[in-house]
């Protein structure tokens, strides 16, 4: 037998045993991933990222495979992982690994988790970031990868931040939860830090030392639930009256001795625009000119999109109308914006009746939104339920009066031919 064959066999005979202490199900358990090296330049070369295919086959903590790993081609490469965190998934669908270098934290919160100044010599070791994400339902998680064993190969999670979506929505002025869950073994000292990154601005809005309870940095409307934290892990940030200022990329990162891993998490507030079709009421003589103006105020983001439509007495649907126009948008001081649209009329004995409409559609609000009004011809009498009631009651209400002035013309008159009747006598 060649040593080759050899060895096939005896991972023949090994690996059925492997899979029944780990999986009883068996299933395959690996991940694809890139390594994404950033390579220095050298006189010769110019400085290049550089990507690796890898293949993460999930472990036990002996670092045993629970299935054999999917023979990939030799530039792939092969890295066994160990995940006590529960957090990696092979149904991720995008995942990146990078260096990860263990230091110490020099940010007022991050020190005293590393106060002793003793690292373990493991830290010397090789160590990576994993991010992966899935797009179907948006969890993502960023994992630290430490050493597992004596094995250049076999590593485990030390440190998970993951996160149940990476893209939230949030209305203006209520409050939000954005989500950012952590996981550290038995490691007791932590320190949770949120960052807001907004066009080539970036600014902290919350940090504690999690480990000692203590808030090292806060905003007013930003908080952490410490026993949610303590109990679950759960680092959510927690925002009252949500501004437009919230809006773009939020950072959870969360520190322990020497290591550190970041979420993020994308914000986009929305604010539901105020919509009013102009003139109201709505009159016109035959042949005049209207414009009809429709005021869309206080909406976020500036994305919208706004139509005239018309409903004629006799249609059962409004029809797209063409030709309006728009103003420039105003920039409120909240941050949100405001426009008008408009659009010409011209009013015809035809048009008497006809319903107006201005359709506005928005991320804020996924039914759109509509404001009309009902045009009114001078000259054309057509007349609606509703005038033939007025007619009704006008009529009603005069007879009412007509008979209440009889009635006391009656009585008046009885009374003066009494009172002639007691003179006469
Ligand atoms: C904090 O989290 C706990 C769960 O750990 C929950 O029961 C409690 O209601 C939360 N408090 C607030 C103010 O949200």
């Amino acid at each position: 037998m060649s040593p080759t064959i050899y060895r096939m066999s005896l991972a023949l005979i090994i690996l059925p045993f492997g899979m029944m202490s780990v999986s009883p199900a068996g299933d395959s358990q690996s991940l694809s991933c890139w390594l994404v090296e950033d390579i220095a330049g050298t006189e010769s070369k110019p400085r290049a990222i550089l990507q690796t295919p890898v293949l993460i086959q999930f472990t036990d903590a002996a670092g045993l495979t629970q299935s054999s790993p999917v023979t990939a081609d030799p530039d792939t490469l092969l890295l066994h992982v160990f995940d006590p965190s529960g957090k990696l998934s092979p149904e991720f669908t995008t995942c990146e690994i990078t260096h990860h270098l263990p230091q110490e934290v020099s940010l007022t919160w991050g020190r005293s988790l590393t106060e002793e100044k003793i690292s373990p010599p493991a830290l010397a070791r090789t160590w990576y970031t994993l991010a992966a994400s899935n797009s179907k339902d948006g969890r993502a998680v960023s994992l630290v990868l430490g050493p597992l064993g004596d094995r250049k190969d076999h590593f485990s999670v030390s440190l998970a931040v993951y996160s149940s979506s990476f893209v939230q929505r949030a209305r203006l002025g209520k409050s939000l939860t954005l989500p950012c869950g952590m996981w550290k073994g038995h490691q007791p000292r932590f320190s949770v830090e949120w960052r807001h990154r907004a066009l080539g601005d970036g600014s902290l809005r919350y940090a504690n030392e999690g480990w000692k309870d203590k808030v090292e940095e806060q905003d007013p409307q930003c908080h952490l639930n410490f026993s949610a934290l303590h109990d679950e892990g759960d680092a959510s940030l927690l925002i009252e009256n949500v501004e437009i200022a919230h809006q773009g990329t939020l950072l959870c990162n969360v520190y322990v001795p020497y290591l550190r891993a970041q979420r993020e998490i994308h914000l986009v507030v929305t604010a539901k625009p105020q919509v009013t079709l102009q003139p109201s009421p709505l009159f016109a003589r035959p042949g005049e000119e209207v414009t009809l103006s429709c005021d869309i105020l206080r909406f976020h983001p500036l994305d919208i999109s706004v139509d005239f439509l018309v409903q004629l007495p006799e249609e059962s649907h409004p029809t797209l109308l063409t030709g309006k126009s728009q103003s420039a948008h105003i920039h409120n001081q909240d941050g949100t914006y405001s426009i008008s649209a408009f659009q010409r009329v011209i009013a015809s004995n035809d048009l008497n009746g006809a319903r107006y409409f201005c359709r506005v559609t928005h991320v804020s609000t996924p039914r759109g939104l509509s404001s009309s009004q009902t045009l009114r011809v001078a000259g054309v009498s057509r007349p609606s339920i509703e005038d033939i009631m007025y007619l009704f009651l006008t009529a009603l209400i005069l007879y009412g009066t007509l008979s209440f002035l009889r009635q006391k013309a009656t009585s008046l008159t009885a009374q003066d031919l009494k009172v002639q009747k007691n003179k006469s006598e």
